[in-house]
C-alpha cells in the first residue's frame, strides 16, 4: 500500500519558531528515512511563505570570515549556492546580479556579521536576481538602502537588524512574490520597510521605529502586513499610491494584528519627498488604495490621528497623474482597538477639527472621497468623516481564511525576449527604470529626485549625456539630496535606461 505522510517541521536557519517547510516521507512499509527529502510544502502555502522560506539549497557553501570580501564570494558563486558570512565587520556594498543565491549571516553568541557603511557607502545589499534570500545580517551607517531589490522575484529578507541605513531600510522594488519578516529597523529617513511596485508580498513580524515611515505599501498589490510593531515613527503603517510611477494601483492589502503605537516622531524626511508631507502623529494612512482591510490592530497614542483614510490630494495635486484613480475605495475597517489617539493634531487635521470645535484629533478620520467603505462597531471609535460608511456585512467580517499573499509556486523569472536590438534595449531600459530609478523618480512629480518630465527637458535627444550623468552624478540642485552613482549598472544598461527615460510617457502598460 502506498502511503504518504506529510507533516511540518522547521527548516532554514532563521525559522524563529515558525514553520517553513515539510518533510515528506514516502514508500510503503520500507524504512521511511530512505526517501527523506526536504521541500517547500505546496499544501502549506499560507503562513509559511508558500513557495518561499525554505532555505534548502542545492549548491556549494561559500564561507566569508572577518577581513574577507562578501562581494568576492558572490562573484564566485553560482545559482543554488549559499554564502555564509561569519561575525565580523564588513565595509562594502554587495551587488547580487545573479539568481538563486542565499546570503546567510552566521550568528555566534549574539554576534552578527555587520555591514557598516560608515556613512560613506550608499547601499549594503543590492540584488537584481530572482530567488534571493538575505538573512541574519546587521546593517548600519549606510546612506542609501539597507537591502534594495531591483526587479527580483521570489525574495526572502528576514531576521536582519538595520539601523541608520539611509533612505530606505528594506526596499524590494518591482518584485513579485516575497517575504519580509522578523527584521528590526530604526533611524531610516524615508521608509524602514518599503514595498514598492511589488505584488504578492507578506510583511510579517517586523519591528520598525524611529523612522519617518515604518512600513509602506506603495503601488503594490496583494500584500499582507501582519504582526508588526510600528512605534515612534512619524507615520506607522502607510498604504498608498504615489502618483507618476509606472504601476498605477495599490489594492488587495490586509493590515492585520499589528501594534501601531505612539508614532509621533518629528518628520525628518528629505524636503520635497512624499513622506516629508506625512504629519507627525499618524498611526496608519490609507491613501488612494483600494480593497484594504484593517483588522485586529492595536492603534494607540498617535497624536495626530490613529487612522487616516484619504485621497491622493493630501500629498499632491490630483491632476498630477491622470492615470491613477485618486480615491480610496472599498476600505474595510473591522475589529480593531484604538485609543488615546489625536492628543495633538497638527496641520490640516488640526484646522479640520477646529471647524468642529474640537481640539483633539480622532482615532479615525476619513476626508470623504472614495466609495463603498465599511466599518464594524464604528461607535467604538472617536471618528470624523465616516458618514458615508456602511456597516460591514457578515461575509466581510474576517480575513482569517487568508494566511498569506505569497504565491504557492515561485513567480516566473524575468526573461528578455525581443525580435530586434531596439526592442531588446527597450526592455532592458524599462526594467532598470522600474527596478531602480522609480525608487526616486516619477513622471511629472517630484519624489527624492526631480520628475522625469524635467529630465526629458534637460537631456532631450542626448541619452549618452544622461547615461554619463548617472554613472557619476554631480550635484545640480540646491534643494535636493545628492543622487547616488548607478555605476554598478552595466554601460549597456545605463544607455538603455537613458533612452527609455527620454521617451517614456505616463501610461501604464500593466
Ligand atoms: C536614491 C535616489 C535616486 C535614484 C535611485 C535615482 N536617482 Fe536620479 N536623481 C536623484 C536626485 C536626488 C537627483 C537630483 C540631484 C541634483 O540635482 O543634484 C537626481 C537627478 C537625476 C537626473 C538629473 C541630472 C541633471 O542634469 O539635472 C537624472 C538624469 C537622473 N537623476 C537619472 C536617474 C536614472 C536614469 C536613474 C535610474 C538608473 C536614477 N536617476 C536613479 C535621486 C535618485
Amino acid at each position: 500500500m502506498e502511503r504518504h505522510l506529510k507533516w511540518i517541521v522547521p527548516v532554514g536557519t532563521a525559522a524563529l519558531g515558525l514553520l517553513f517547510g515539510a518533510l515528506i516521507f514516502g514508500g510503503g512499509g520500507s524504512d521511511p528515512h530512505e526517501e527523506v527529502m526536504v521541500a517547500a510544502n505546496p499544501l502549506f502555502s499560507g503562513g509559511a511563505g508558500g513557495s518561499l522560506g525554505s532555505t534548502a539549497a542545492t549548491g556549494t557553501r561559500h564561507e566569508v570570515h572577518n577581513g574577507e570580501s562578501i562581494q568576492a564570494a558572490v562573484t564566485a558563486a553560482s545559482a543554488g549556492d549559499v554564502i555564509a558570512v561569519y561575525p565580523g565587520t564588513y565595509h562594502e556594498t554587495v551587488y547580487i546580479d545573479k539568481s538563486s543565491i542565499t546570503m546567510t549571516g552566521v550568528i555566534r553568541e549574539g554576534k552578527y556579521p555587520t555591514l557598516d557603511g560608515e556613512k560613506k557607502l550608499n547601499d549594503a545589499f543590492l540584488y537584481s536576481g530572482d530567488n534571493i534570500t538575505i538573512e541574519n545580517f546587521k546593517i548600519i551607517n549606510y546612506k542609501g538602502n539597507g537591502v534594495m531589490g531591483q526587479a527580483g522575484n521570489n525574495f526572502v529578507i528576514r531576521n536582519n537588524l538595520i539601523h541608520d541605513a539611509g533612505v530606505y531600510g528594506i526596499f524590494p522594488e518591482f518584485g513579485k512574490n516575497g517575504l519580509v519578516e522578523h527584521n528590526v529597523l530604526s533611524g531610516i529617513e524615508d521608509a524602514a520597510i518599503y514595498i514598492g511596485m511589488s505584488d504578492n508580498v507578506d510583511v510579517r513580524h517586523n519591528k520598525v521605529y524611529d523612522s519617518v515611515a515604518g512600513i509602506e505599501i506603495e503601488n503594490s498589490r496583494h500584500a499582507l502586513v501582519e504582526g508588526n510593531y510600528a512605534y515612534n515613527n512619524t507615520g506607522g503603517i502607510l498604504v498608498f499610491i504615489t502618483p507618476g510611477l509606472p504601476i498605477k494601483t495599490t489594492y488587495d492589502v490586509i493590515v492585520r494584528n499589528n501594534f501601531v503605537l505612539n508614532n509621533n516622531h518629528e518628520n525628518f524626511g528629505a524636503p520635497g519627498s512624499i513622506v516629508s508631507g506625512i504629519p507627525a502623529g499618524t498611526g496608519m494612512l490609507i491613501m488612494a488604495a483600494d480593497d484594504v482591510v484593517i483588522e485586529n490592530n492595536i492603534i494607540a497614542g498617535n497624536d495626530n490621528a490613529g487612522l487616516i483614510v484619504t485621497d491622493i490630494s493630501s500629498v499632491t495635486n490630483v491632476a498630477s497623474d491622470p492615470e491613477s484613480e485618486p480615491n480610496p475605495d472599498r476600505v474595510r475597517i473591522l475589529e480593531n482597538v484604538m485609543f488615546s489617539n489625536g492628543n495633538n493634531p497638527i496641520g490640516e487635521l488640526k484646522a479640520l477639527m477646529l471647524t468642529q470645535l474640537e481640539t483633539k484629533g480622532p482615532d479615525i478620520v476619513d476626508t470623504g472621497a472614495g466609495s463603498d467603505k465599511c466599518v464594524m462597531n464604528g461607535a467604538r471609535y472617536r471618528s470624523f468623516g465616516l458618514g458615508s460608511y456602511r456597516v460591514c456585512r457578515a461575509d466581510e467580517f474576517s480575513t482569517a481564511s487568508i494566511v498569506s499573499m505569497t504565491l504557492s509556486e515561485p513567480a516566473e523569472p524575468f526573461v528578455i525576449a525581443a525580435d530586434t536590438q531596439e526592442g531588446y534595449e527597450r526592455i532592458v531600459g524599462e526594467r532598470a527604470y522600474y527596478g531602480v530609478c522609480t525608487g526616486c523618480h516619477a513622471y511629472g512629480v517630484r519624489l527624492i529626485g526631480p520628475p522625469i518630465t524635467e529630465i526629458q527637458a534637460i537631456y532631450e535627444d542626448n541619452p549618452e549625456a544622461l547615461a554619463d550623468y548617472i554613472a557619476d552624478p554631480v550635484k545640480v540642485r540646491e534643494n535636493f539630496p545628492e543622487m547616488p552613482p548607478q555605476d554598478y549598472l552595466s554601460e549597456e544598461t545605463r544607455l538603455a535606461v537613458a533612452k527609455y527615460i527620454l521617451t517614456t510617457t505616463n501610461t501604464d502598460k500593466r
